[in-house]
């Protein structure tokens, strides 16, 4: 059978897409090649939410095709993701040596087309077309992890697609309208990650909180989110919960006080406010005020003092001005975040703010994005300095990232440490006393294995 390499950009759901298709081309007699030279099948999945990640996906296949077409004619080589979604056929069109294009809702369907491609049945396949319950086809794990143990921790996709359609972004048309799973069926896919020894899970979507809002609907105050969280929180054999990305209007007291309730639930959550100026917030049709999201950072800091918080701002969306950027400075200084993502606004075809005539000139985005990374930056690093000689609780994921001679692993505020260790100690929960930082990392000594 052919061996398979997936080539991942973008975030957490693109990592958990493709996990899932390695998944079922394994189980299908596929084996995974360690790098793409080996391969017999090379599929890049993509991302389209800045143009940058548009160009880098289609810069490798390009790298890729022409390697092909010198050394290797066999090779298969297929686009998935967010961008198959959105430029569909135009791929082919473009590039002839693509033999695959897979849609956000077909994924699933990767190694049926890679199987009619083999047998010759077909020749080229483009698909993106919308299937009725893609949303819960996106089931199967490898739980691969970065050293020998397997990995502790695990994505569990609960919904898909995006209703918001705030003005800048192109997810909703790239994912399509909200679609959940039901509660049942994500309980019992992290009843199954447990059985195989995971311990962590983060549940997935690009707006979590609006999970199951028209299937499943509020019941008892509590919003369908929630009342997932709770079943989620049940299973036996998980020690922590988390999940991204919730939308802040989907932040009630109902999601606030399960911070309270649930011991699960890790003390942390990223929060996206993309501006601090509310002329900006409405430009961007995002359904909330800073005064409202002040509120909600308020209102989780006294259901969980410690929770650490990130967030996403978009610089350069246009229309901003000095002053909407300076509001947006000052919630980043208010809130103290423990990290800020910050994106330079990118046009994105068929959204309403790619036609507003105002848009920011790039010297003026690239200087707002230096100014307030630097503030972001000074802010993450007196927070993780603030950890030095204090004992935090790390889930070990196994050897760090950064110096395979170390492990690294998560606190439940979700900062990485990294320590030195024996490999074994992959998945458990360790005591570890914090010696050194840097912006975003922290250093530690292990104590002992936490008290569970
Ligand atoms: N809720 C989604 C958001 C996806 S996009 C999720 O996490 O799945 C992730 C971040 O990219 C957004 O929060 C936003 O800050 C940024 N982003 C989206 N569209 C953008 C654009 N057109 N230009 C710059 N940044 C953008
Ligand atoms: Fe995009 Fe806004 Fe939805 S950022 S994913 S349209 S909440």
């Amino acid at each position: 059978m052919p061996s398979v390499f997936i080539k991942t950009y973008g975030c957490q759901m693109n990592e958990r897409d493709s996990e899932a298709v390695a998944a079922q081309l394994v189980a299908k007699g596929y084996s995974l090649a360690g790098a793409e030279a080996m391969a017999d099948v090379i599929l890049v999945n993509t991302c389209s939410v800045r143009d940058t990640a548009e160009q880098k996906a289609i810069g490798k296949m390009q790298n890729l095709a022409a390697d092909v077409r010198k050394n290797r004619p066999n090779v298969l080589l297929g686009f998935m993701g967010c961008m198959a979604q959105s430029r569909g056929k135009e791929l082919l069109d473009r590039l002839p040596d693509v033999d695959l294009v897979v849609g956000t809702q077909k994924f699933h369907r990767t190694g049926e087309f890679l199987d009619s491609i083999f047998a010759g049945s077909r020749d080229r396949i483009c698909d993106t077309d919308e299937e009725a319950g893609s949303e819960a086809a996106i089931r199967e794990h490898i739980l691969a992890g970065n050293s020998a143990a397997k990995s502790p921790s695990a994505f569990v996709s609960i919904m898909q697609g995006c209703n918001q359609h705030c003005t800048f972004c192109i997810v909703p048309h790239t994912r399509g309208q909200e679609r959940s799973r039901t509660i049942e069926d994500v309980v019992s896919e992290c009843r199954d990650l447990a059985n195989q020894g995971v311990k962590e899970v983060t549940l997935l979507g690009q707006i979590v909180t609006s999970f199951g809002r028209r299937e499943i609907g509020t019941q008892n105050g509590l919003s369908a989110f929630v009342q997932l969280l709770d079943a989620v929180c049940e299973v036996d054999g998980l020690e922590r919960v988390r999940f991204t990305s919730p939308h802040p209007k989907g932040y009630g007291d109902d999601l606030v006080d399960a911070y309270r309730r649930l011991p699960k639930l890790c003390e942390s959550a990223h929060i996206p406010a993309q501006s601090g100026s509310d002329r900006i917030l409405k430009a961007m049709h995002r359904g909330y005020t800073r005064d409202r999201f002040l509120t909600i950072v308020k209102k989780l800091r006294l259901a969980q003092p410690r929770i650490g918080m990130t967030t996403d701002i978009i610089v350069g969306f246009p229309g901003e001005t000095e002053d909407d950027f300076s509001q947006t400075l000052s919630l980043v200084s208010t809130v103290e975040f423990d990290n800020a993502f910050v994106f330079k606004y990118s046009k994105r075809r068929d959204t309403p703010a790619a036609l507003m005539v105002d848009q920011i000139p790039q010297e003026v985005i690239e200087e707002r994005h230096a100014r307030l990374l630097q503030e972001v930056n000074r802010i993450a690093s007196a927070k993780t300095h603030a950890f030095v000689g204090k004992t935090v609780e790390v889930l070990v994921e196994g050897l760090s990232r950064k110096n395979s001679a170390r492990l690294e692993g998560r606190t439940r505020c979700n900062h990485i440490v990294v320590f030195e260790g024996e490999p074994q100690l992959a998945g458990r929960l360790l005591d570890l006393e914090i010696d050194q930082a840097s912006h975003f990392t922290l250093y530690g000594k292990a104590l002992q294995l936490a008290a569970h």
